[in-house]
């Protein structure tokens, strides 16, 4: 059902950033050095979705419902006590954070499932500013689809100077009208394209609006943490410009989305848009798309209070990022092909939550399940050396293919021109070919696996060995 987000505005309105969506670790400057230790416990909490009766059963946080944003620092210690509170196994991944191979939550590759009331201390120094996002490796189509991702804010060292910052985590949940939940997933999705959600959310609610200073400067963040939607998102023309794409700034510019030229942000990808709303008190800025061919209010900003007057000129530009060039002149190719799978029984994914089916491969093998012991890496990589990664793929579906630990730049592709901005997640389109170019420079086995959940679990998943 289409909401009139005018109605949303009496019924849900507050000022995003700081006061208003629950945020945890904002720092000072002057605790910059300090290291920031947060306990988590993992718990079940219920949620209302739009005019339904609770919805019980959702995975969150500590107390907060939806999950916290998490605000790091780039180059701060943070340490995380993660309590399982839930009956199932879990662990946490850091998505895009190059952080140490042990601390990157990935259930028998990396560390073993944590048991209810177990903890496992998560603590790393964030390398890189930008916008990452939480979620769990180990029962992960179950945990995600009940709610349990979150953005992860890592702040920069200086003050871009923006008036506010806008978290948007759009996740859907697939709901029945009583509240609870229909299955996760149909095999004839998961085969295909993905199993698609029916209520929409943006920080679980449908199409809310925030409010934000008349005139000002806003950082909004687009986080996709659906299982399956590639979200394609537009904006009226206001003054602004795509300043990060997938946690890094951007190199080379990537056009502010139109309806004609809608973003397309798949699952597991990011995007910082710089945007100066209006100056009159009142006027809707809304992030837009087209679903089933339905115009549909995303998220809403809206301004309030007298005009800030501020300029997008204003703006300190990102620093760049640190990260080493891919020598391309001397890198090996290593080719990877993602398609259908041969026949198999359904991925073994142990304490993580078998899946039933195996419908898709790398290099045309299934992968056999997390718990398998003996599965090679899809590709060994020296450690320090350049590396072009050719990927094909060989299916008529859309496929973001992601790599965990490392970060990588578009080449080439074999149908439009891709910007070389660096990135963690790439998507395929049909019958795509991509080149990536990268330095192999985090030593570890990193999960490598398309982010439609419903493909990774059904094999559409590997590891990369960097050694
Ligand atoms: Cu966002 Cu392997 O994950
Ligand atoms: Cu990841
Ligand atoms: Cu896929």
């Amino acid at each position: 059902m289409h909401k009139n987000p005018q109605l949303r505005l009496t019924r849900r309105s507050f000022v995003a950033g700081a006061a208003g969506l629950a945020a945890v670790g904002g720092v000072s400057r002057s605790l910059a050095q300090e290291t920031r230790t947060f306990d988590f416990r993992t718990r079940l909490t219920s949620y209302v979705f739009e005019d339904r009766p609770p919805t019980p059963n959702l995975v969150s946080l500590a107390d907060h419902a939806p999950p916290p944003v998490l605000r790091l620092r780039k180059g701060q210690k943070s340490v995380i006590n993660l309590t399982n509170g839930l009956d199932d196994y879990t662990t946490i991944h850091w998505h895009g954070l190059r952080i140490a191979n042990q601390m990157d939550g990935v259930p028998y590759l990396t560390q073993m499932p944590v048991a209810k009331d177990e903890t496992f201390t998560y603590a790393f120094t964030p390398p890189d500013a930008g916008t990452f996002w939480y979620h769990p490796h180990c029962m992960t189509m179950q945990q995600i689809a009940h709610g349990m991702t979150g953005m992860l804010i890592v702040e920069e060292d200086m003050d871009p100077g923006f008036d506010a910052d806008v978290p948007v985590n759009m996740k859907d949940f697939r709901l029945n009208d009583d509240g609870t939940f229909l299955p996760y997933f149909t095999a004839r999705g998961a085969a295909r394209g993905g199993t698609y959600g029916n209520v929409r959310t943006v920080n679980w609610d449908v199409a809310p609006t925030y409010d934000v200073p008349s005139g000002g400067l806003v950082r909004l963040r687009l986080l996709n943490t659906d299982l399956t939607r590639v979200y394609k998102l537009f904006l009226p023309p206001v003054p602004g410009r795509v300043i990060a794409w997938n946690g890094n700034p951007v190199l080379e510019p990537i056009a502010m989305p139109t309806q004609d030229a809608p973003l397309w942000i798949a699952p597991g990808e990011r995007a910082d848009i710089a945007l100066r709303v209006p100056e009159s008190e009142g006027t809707p800025v809304a992030v837009q798309s087209v679903i089933a061919g339905q115009l549909t209010d995303i998220v809403t900003l809206r301004s309030v209070g007298a005009s800030a007057k501020r300029d997008l000129a204003e703006l300190a530009p990102l620093p760049k990022p640190e990260l080493k060039e891919p020598d391309l002149a001397n890198a090996e190719r290593k080719d990877i092909l993602f398609g259908w799978s041969p026949d198999g029984d359904g991925t073994k994914n142990g304490l993580c939550g078998d899946f039933g089916y195996t419908f898709w491969s790398i290099d045309r093998k299934p992968w056999p399940g997390d718990a398998v012991e003996g599965t090679g890496p899809v590709a060994h990589l020296r450690l320090g050396q350049s590396y072009v990664l050719r990927l094909y793929n060989e299916s008529p579906n859309l496929h973001p293919i992601h790599l965990h630990g490392l970060v990588f730049k578009p080449i080439r592709s074999n149908m439009r021109t891709l910007p070389a901005n660096w990135t963690d997640t790439i998507l395929l389109l049909k019958d795509e070919v991509i080149d990536l170019g990268l330095v192999a420079d985090n030593p570890g086995d990193w999960a490598f696996h398309c982010h439609v959940i419903e493909h990774q679990k059904s094999g559409l998943a590997g590891y990369i060995r960097v050694s």
